[in-house]
């Protein structure tokens, strides 16, 4: 398997990032999940802004938003020499701000970014799809920037565990008693009959996959609101979903040891599944053609 690091195709097993490397050190840096479907990114162009939005926030130099698109060049050659060209990839790409000795202001800014690209293939989780996945809310104690893409997860680590040890997939922050997001994923809930989703801030994600199911939900005449979701609404919800790149709209069937709506795949999310999926085919027949 080969991966690209600091502008080298090489094999992963010989890819070494320096000790003193501040993502290893701080967990000073930002990254993307991107989509493969046949060998064609999915919503690409969406992932760069968000990748140059987090660069520019962290104030990581020596890595323009024009060349970004280059590395996305570099990613898909990785996907093809990785032989990952038909069916379901990832693209992981990761940006430090680089390797300088350890002192929590940044170095120089002429120190050069770590910057890192891996590909993998992508087993969708079609059981979960299909009958519902278990959830677990938990506190959220994240930092006030969760709208920038950090490769400091920790606290979605921990809370990602505390659902494995639940025996659910996923954990659902909570924050002064509403929804922000997951610990890998944006959430939606049907409640009243309406698609709900919490508004962007400071302490959620904006999910490149949040956006299309939004946009999808309005192609298809739903009713929506990006509104908070608060804990006291839930015994509400007829149907709960979480949606990320890996994932794309996967419904939550029990939340807390506790039926959501129904407790089967409800028609809202039937729907959204179903338009994300001629969404991709179409992006895929797109980049085909
Ligand atoms: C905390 C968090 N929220 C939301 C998402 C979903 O984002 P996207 O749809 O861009 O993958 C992710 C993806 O990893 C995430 O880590």
């Amino acid at each position: 398997m080969l991966v690209y690091l600091n502008g080298r195709l090489v094999e992963k097993a010989n890819a070494a990032v320096s000790v003193d490397d501040r993502g290893f050190l701080f967990g000073d840096g930002v990254y993307e999940v991107i989509r493969v479907c046949d060998g064609r990114p999915f919503e690409a162009g969406a992932h760069l802004e968000r990748l140059a939005t987090g660069l520019a926030a962290l104030e990581i130099p020596g890595l323009a938003p024009g060349e970004l698109p280059g590395l996305l060049d570099v990613a898909l050659e990785l996907v093809q020499r990785n032989e990952l060209a038909r069916g379901d990839a990832t693209i992981y790409l990761q940006v430090t701000r680089g390797a300088a000795p350890r002192t929590h202001a940044f170095p120089p800014a002429s120190t050069p970014p770590t910057i890192y690209i891996a590909t993998a293939p992508l087993t969708r989780p079609h059981a979960l799809h299909e009958h519902g996945a278990v959830a677990i809310t938990t506190p959220d104690v994240r930092w006030a920037r969760c709208d920038i893409k950090s490769v400091n997860l920790l606290p979605n680590v921990l809370a990602k565990q505390q659902a494995v040890q639940a025996g659910a997939a996923e954990a659902i922050f909570v924050r002064d008693g509403a929804i922000t997001d997951a610990a890998s994923s944006n959430v939606f809930a049907v409640i009243d009959d309406e698609l709900r989703t919490p508004p962007l801030t400071n302490y959620l994600l904006p999910g490149v996959t949040r956006r299309v199911v939004l946009d999808l939900a309005a192609e298809l005449g739903l009713a929506v609101r990006e509104q908070p979701i608060f804990v006291r609404d839930l015994p509400r919800a007829a149907e709960l979903f979480v949606t990320a790149t890996t994932v794309d709209v996967l419904p939550v069937r029990q939340l807390d040891g506790r039926a959501v709506g129904a407790g089967v795949l409800g028609p809202v999310t039937r729907r959204l599944q179903a338009a994300f999926a001629e969404r991709l085919a179409g992006a895929v027949r797109a980049g085909a053609a």
